[in-house]
């Protein structure tokens, strides 16, 4: 909480890695974590929970967490994506050629905050034209937890009660449907699960893409790689959530006492795992700081472990893969606008805050 550690917390994570993997931190009222082993096990161990308050997926547990995160599952399998991959393709290339008019653009204010908002839209079955709201509030502050409730309540509400008179084949009318312990959901649990959709979504995969278009902008000659060789994306994409994981420290609450490296968790605590500090973990990662596309093993944390572990991360990678080539394509002679350098905002999630570029 300590002035410029949002503009760069990197250094702290380092001290924290080296010389207090286990602090508990006043101000921010959470014991930090911060090694790669210790936060991968945190993530799985049952024995910490999502701390309250909350009412998405990520705060329920045991048999609830499982029936409700299977009700998501199809819209994320394979058939699904596929189903929306040419939608999204062509957003992608739409708003890139818009872009590409112009000498300079910022790409966080005209692509990130668009593309993963207009892909999560058509995954949920919302109608298109939501997408302006859904971007909007994601902008407001609806979190890959689904923060905001108040104003994407009252945006859903109409979908679903018309999605409980008239039934739909897409997520949101499934939601409506679906029926637990005999029971239908009710409209704050369709919210909830809706709202989480769209907040990670919407939220946590344009901020991904922003650090992965900043780290190829910073070394112009892996991005000349990528340019010419599309199938490095896949790694440029798994090294950027290494350096700058876009779901940046994950909550969780400890039900009773967790020994973890050389101290003890008390019952009740407060647990924040530090997934940028985890990220660059020299134990774990060879110059760690570094954005290297040929890094044979990146890791796999950024999108969390065990029962909670991101069940969107196929979406994202869509997501970003389209988002990427049309701005390749379109934009063949992309660089940094002169003079600027991004600079990452956000502790809970965190990316650039905007991404000034020349494209002539
Ligand atoms: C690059 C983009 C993304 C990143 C970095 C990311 C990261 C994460 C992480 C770290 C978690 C675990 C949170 C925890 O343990 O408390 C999580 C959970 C979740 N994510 Fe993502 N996510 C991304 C994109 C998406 C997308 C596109 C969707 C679907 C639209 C999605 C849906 C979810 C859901 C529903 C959960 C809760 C799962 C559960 O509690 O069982 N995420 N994500």
């Amino acid at each position: 909480m300590a002035p410029g550690i949002v503009d760069d917390p990197f250094p702290l994570y380092r001290t924290l890695r080296a010389r207090h993997p286990l602090h508990h931190d006043e101000p921010f009222g959470a014991w930090l974590l911060s090694r790669y082993a210790d936060v991968g096990a945190a993530l799985a161990d049952p024995r910490l929970v999502a701390p309250p308050p909350g009412r998405t997926l990520t705060h329920l547990e045991s048999a609830t967490h499982t029936a409700h995160r299977a009700l998501l599952a199809p819209a994320l399998q394979e058939r699904a994506l596929d189903a929306l991959k040419a939608g999204v393709e062509r957003t992608a290339y739409v708003l890139a050629r818009r872009i590409a008019r112009r000498d300079e653009a910022d790409l966080v204010e005209e692509f990130c905050h668009w593309l993963p908002a207009v892909a999560v839209v058509r995954a949920l079955g919302l109608p298109y034209e939501g997408t302006a709201h859904v971007a909007a509030l994601c902008r407001a502050g609806l979190t890959h937890l689904g923060g905001a409730p108040e104003a994407l309540d009252v945006f859903l509400r109409p979908h679903i009660v018309r999605r409980r008179a008239h039934p739909t084949d897409d997520l949101l009318g499934a939601l409506c449907a679906a029926r637990t312990d005999g029971r239908p959901l009710s409209d704050e649990t369709v919210c909830g699960l809706a709202a989480t959709f769209l907040g990670a979504g919407g939220h946590t995969t344009g901020r991904a893409l922003a650090a992965l278009l900043a780290n190829l902008l910073d070394h112009p000659e892996q991005l000349a790689l990528v340019r010419a060789g599309p199938e490095l994306a896949d790694a440029a994409w798994a090294e950027s959530l290494r350096r700058d994981p876009a779901a940046h420290i994950v909550l969780r609450r400890a039900t009773e006492p967790v020994r973890v490296s050389g101290g003890t968790i008390p019952a009740g605590a407060t647990v924040a795992c530090l997934m940028g500090a985890a990220g660059r973990d020299p134990d774990r990662f060879p110059d760690p700081d570094r954005y290297d596309l040929f890094r044979t093993d990146p890791g796999g944390l950024a999108f969390g472990a065990g029962r909670h572990r991101c069940p969107g991360a196929r979406l994202a990678r869509l997501t970003a893969d389209a988002g990427l080539r049309a701005l390749l394509t379109e934009l063949p002679a992309m660089t940094w606008a002169p003079g600027f350098r991004p600079v990452g905002t956000g502790l809970l999630t965190r990316s650039p805050a905007a991404l000034r570029v020349r494209l002539g």
